[in-house]
């Protein structure tokens, strides 16, 4: 869907976060780091100060994490979404998972990360951005489409991306453990969320595009339930906006995302 007003967007995801939080008696939800999911994290935190939202019984798989860090490192995905969303809220930082990219048999931590996902019963809405090469997790272009949790090497525009958020770019990590494609599309519900005319592209191309490793989000075309919540700048490339948007307005109201 797109949003008219940005104030829109992180209410919208929000709501089916919460929805999924108080109908489940376990949710499971999986948890994105990058700047596209932050005013959805401040809804919730929002939400959960204003009383009556608990995340005491969800449970939180991360996308991906980098290899190296340790999980005190300011810039550890653990230490990241511990630090926007599940520390501000009342989660059981126990049952806040991400792979583990300091293990010193990264294969095996990676087949725990896909064994503990199953243990949870899966993953009942996956929270998703999307990278400018499309990327989704940390599945670069030519992740295969039914890709696992496994270890994958960063692209040079990757960790320029990320450098803003390090000392340097050498400070980068070139590695990480990221769920695969294929982990992902498992999830029952995909939300992806993306704002802003630097995401146009990647939004037309993930949407409208084909199917191809090259842009991995475009996998998303497979999965049976999938959300995309952009604004207006984001869909500023979409061949189809008027009837996305005329769609999403004559909805039925028993119709969520
Ligand atoms: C990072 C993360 C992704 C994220 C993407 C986009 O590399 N691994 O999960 O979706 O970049 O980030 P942003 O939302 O800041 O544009």
């Amino acid at each position: 869907m797109i949003v008219a007003r940005p104030e829109e967007f992180a209410g919208v995801v929000a709501d089916a976060v919460e929805s999924l939080v108080r109908r489940r008696p376990t949710p499971v939800l999986g948890l994105a780091t990058g700047s596209s999911p932050l005013p959805v994290y401040d809804e919730l935190v929002r939400r959960h100060g204003r009383g009556g939202l608990s995340f005491a019984a969800t449970t939180a798989f991360l996308l991906d994490e980098y290899v190296g860090l340790p999980f005190d490192h300011p810039e550890s995905y653990r230490a990241v979404i511990e630090r926007e969303f599940t520390g501000r809220v009342d989660f059981d930082q126990q049952r806040v998972h991400g792979p583990d990219g300091q293990d010193t048999d990264l294969h095996a931590a990676c087949a725990a990360y896909e064994a503990a996902i199953v243990e949870a019963g899966g993953i009942d809405l996956q929270l998703l951005g999307v990278g400018g090469d499309g990327h989704i997790g940390f599945n670069e272009p030519g992740s295969s489409l039914a890709s696992r949790t496994r270890l994958k090497t960063l692209t040079a525009q990757t960790r320029l991306d990320n450098a803003r958020f390090f000392d340097s770019l050498d400070a980068v990590p070139r590695h990480v453990l990221t769920q695969g494609v294929g982990t992902i599309l498992e999830a029952r519900h995909l939300v992806l969320v993306a704002t802003g005319e630097v995401k146009a592209a990647a939004v037309a191309s993930l949407v409208e595009g084909p199917v191809t490793a090259f842009f991995p989000a475009s996998a998303l075309q497979l999965h049976p339930h999938v959300s995309v919540v952009i604004d207006e700048p984001a869909a500023g490339q979409l061949r189809l906006a008027d009837y996305y948007r005329e769609a999403y307005a004559g909805k039925p109201p028993w119709q969520t995302l």
